[in-house]
């Protein structure tokens, strides 16, 4: 079914929900924690510790300055924004059941690794960082 179709049967209300998600799911509220997307960021994890051991397996990610360090599916380390493009929380996960992307919790954006938005909650590129190995350091920067 095609898309104009599948919206069609929806009608255009679901339609508009549909296409639209944050029309009335997005607005800041008070409660909305949010933080300034990081900034010169550049720093060093030593993965024969513990951040090695939460790193040990592809899929695994930690979270260090408001930076998400991830080994994605194909072992490699990436590294985004903790702080969403979309509203600004730093609510931002590496999910590797859904292939390996960047999701926000708070109203569900979701990036490609090169940040890329690949849903319609925010057109935003969500703020993707290097990664450089050597040895069992890993080098976080801009
Ligand atoms: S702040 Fe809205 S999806 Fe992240």
């Amino acid at each position: 079914m095609e898309r104009k179709e599948f919206l069609r049967t929806l009608g255009a209300g679901a339609a508009f929900a549909v296409v639209f998600p944050c029309v009335q799911g997005c607005t800041k509220g008070p409660d909305l924690q949010t933080e300034p997307i990081p900034t010169g960021v550049d720093f060093t994890i030593d993965l024969s510790g513990p951040d090695g051991d939460a790193l040990a397996n592809n899929g695994d990610f930690i979270v260090r300055d408001f930076v998400v360090i991830a080994r994605n599916l194909s072992g490699v380390f990436v590294a985004a924004s903790r702080v969403c493009s979309h509203q600004q929380t730093p609510e931002v996960s590496f999910v590797a059941s859904q292939g390996g992307i960047f999701q926000c919790s708070t109203h569900g954006s979701q990036f490609a690794q090169d940040g890329t938005p690949i849903n319609n909650i925010t057109t935003n590129p969500l703020k993707i960082f290097q990664t450089e190995l050597n040895g069992d350091l890993l080098r976080i920067f801009e």
